[in-house]
């Protein structure tokens, strides 16, 4: 695909696996299913329609915040492609296309502080005034610090962007934030998509950003170093539906470690970290009985299913260092 954007009024704020994510204002993200062949926009409209109906009958479980979803567009929809079409750079063919809410970056306070923070002193100009660098979404992995406990050593990581930046429990931290609130929401978002939607997350990102305009019914922080921020949670388009089930359960134990590691996890090495993920798993359940009445067993089982899970990893993890040695 030409990088020629000359022609376009639509700007690339996005790229993953599925398409690439375009912006013409603040209020809209435009996603293209332009690139990879198994990855759908229909299906992340279908299962973003399903976790925004079941929210609003879960409004008093939780106040997360997920973006609306507008329209899907079909790559004939003539009437759409005549008037936006030549919005994008000329190369780019009409495909399927789903427009949502934009969620909104990070103001430029909380990206100074990010980049004072964490990026190299001598990509720091660079990055202050590098436009791409402003569309800063977050993303907040709450199950994984960046000192690992085998290296002992910061990642080397010399790539430094403040698009979908990684901030990692130690980096949560370093900015004075408390990761409790922020993983009691990412339980009750589990538990909502889980048993009120039926889809069990696989891939989803949850991000921080700035909250919604003028919106008091969704959660919102406050920090001296970031400023007012909230948690949104986003693509959908590799959730499947699941049955509240064993074999539900299984599916979803599958997608909480396929994910990146947003969610905390259980670890006895750390007491800290351990705590925060009692306190997940409890909130986890609690929100679930909610949802699924207070004698099910499902929400307990699949918390139990991943401490095993996890259990194994790290069996697997130290037998494989020791091998190493
Ligand atoms: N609604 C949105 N508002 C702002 N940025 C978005 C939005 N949707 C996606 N993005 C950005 O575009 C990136 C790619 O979009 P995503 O939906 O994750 O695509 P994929 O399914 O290909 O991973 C995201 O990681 C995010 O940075
Ligand atoms: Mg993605």
């Amino acid at each position: 695909m030409s990088q020629d954007n000359s022609r376009s009024t639509f700007r690339c704020i996005g790229k993953g696996s599925c398409g690439s994510v375009w912006a013409q204002n603040e209020f809209q993200a435009i996603k293209r299913e332009d690139c990879h062949p198994e990855r759908s926009v229909q299906n992340d409209f279908n299962m973003h329609r399903r976790l925004l109906e079941a929210l609003e009958a879960s409004r008093h479980l939780t106040k997360m915040c997920v973006p609306r979803c507008h329209e899907l567009i079909q790559n004939d929809n003539t009437r759409w492609w005549d008037e936006h079409g030549p919005n994008f750079p000329a190369s780019y063919s009409h495909c399927k296309t789903l427009i949502s809410e934009r969620i909104p970056a990070l103001n430029a306070t909380a990206r100074q502080h990010l980049i004072q923070a964490f990026c190299p002193t001598e990509r720091q100009e660079f990055v202050k005034s590098n436009p791409s660098d402003q569309d800063c979404l977050v993303r907040l992995y709450l199950g994984r610090r960046r000192h690992t406990a085998r290296s002992e050593r910061p990642s080397k990581l010399n790539i430094f962007s403040l698009r979908n930046f990684p901030l990692h429990l130690d980096q949560v931290e370093l900015l004075g934030l408390d990761a409790l609130p922020y993983a009691k929401i990412m339980a009750e978002t589990l538990a909502v998509m889980h048993w009120a939607a039926g889809i069990d997350g696989n891939d989803v990102e949850f991000v921080l950003a700035s909250p919604r305009c003028g919106d008091d019914s969704t959660t919102t922080f406050d920090s001296p170093s970031i400023g007012r921020h909230a948690l949104w949670v986003l693509d959908f388009d590799c959730c499947r539906s699941m049955t509240p089930d064993e074999h539900g359960v299984e599916q979803a134990c599958g997608a909480f470690f396929r994910n990146d590691p947003y969610y905390p996890r259980p670890n006895p090495a750390n007491e800290g970290d351990d705590r925060l993920w009692l306190e997940f798993r409890r909130h986890f359940i609690e929100t679930s009985r909610n949802l699924l009445g207070s004698d099910s067993e499902l929400p307990e089982m699949l918390m139990t299913r991943i401490e095993a899970v996890a259990m194994e990893k790290r069996r697997e993890q130290v037998a494989a260092a020791s091998n190493h040695a």
